[in-house]
């Protein structure tokens, strides 16, 4: 079984449309004067349905450097949104779609929605194609804490 489909923006939701633009929109933003490859993240919240952006911020001593998803999810949480429920990511590269790396995987896992996932989508600066997916067909078997809620409690 195949874990993720390719289609064309137009069948998608407007809400799936909107924010893939927005992820298009922010890879403008890019700082990536090292690799080239600029990225552009965009997170739909459960709650609210606000879009938070993001994208990828390198430095010169590399290690610092923040994936376009790991720069949106600050500015979701900071603002008190804990579950996503789309995220979008948008780069060029010819031959395949960008995916999150693991340590993005890894981070979204932290704040799935309330049905345990997240929705994935996939796309190129030209936005004809997405590539449809689910977190947990990137990261299947994820780590889960089972100290989750108690830490969330005690911080307030
Ligand atoms: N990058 C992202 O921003 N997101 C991904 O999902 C993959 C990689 C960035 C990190 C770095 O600035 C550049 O792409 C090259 O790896």
């Amino acid at each position: 079984m195949d874990n993720f489909e390719i289609v064309d923006f137009n069948s998608l939701s407007e809400t799936a449309k909107t924010l893939l633009r927005a992820a298009v929109d922010i890879r403008k933003r890019s700082y990536c004067p090292y690799s080239n490859f600029a990225v552009g993240a965009a997170i739909l919240t459960e709650e609210d349905w606000k879009i938070y952006t993001g994208c990828n911020i390198e430095n010169s001593t590399l290690s610092p450097t923040i994936c376009a998803e790991r720069a949106a999810v600050p500015k979701a949480v900071c603002d008190g949104y804990l579950k996503f429920k789309m995220v979008a990511v948008a780069a060029h590269q010819n031959d395949s779609f960008t995916a999150p790396c693991g340590v993005c995987r890894q981070t979204l896992s932290e704040f799935r929605g309330s049905d345990g996932d997240i929705d994935i989508f996939l796309t190129k600066p030209s936005m004809d194609k997405v590539l449809c997916t689910k977190l947990s067909q990137l990261l299947p078997l994820s780590f889960v804490s089972y100290k989750k809620d108690s830490v969330i409690n005690n911080c307030k």
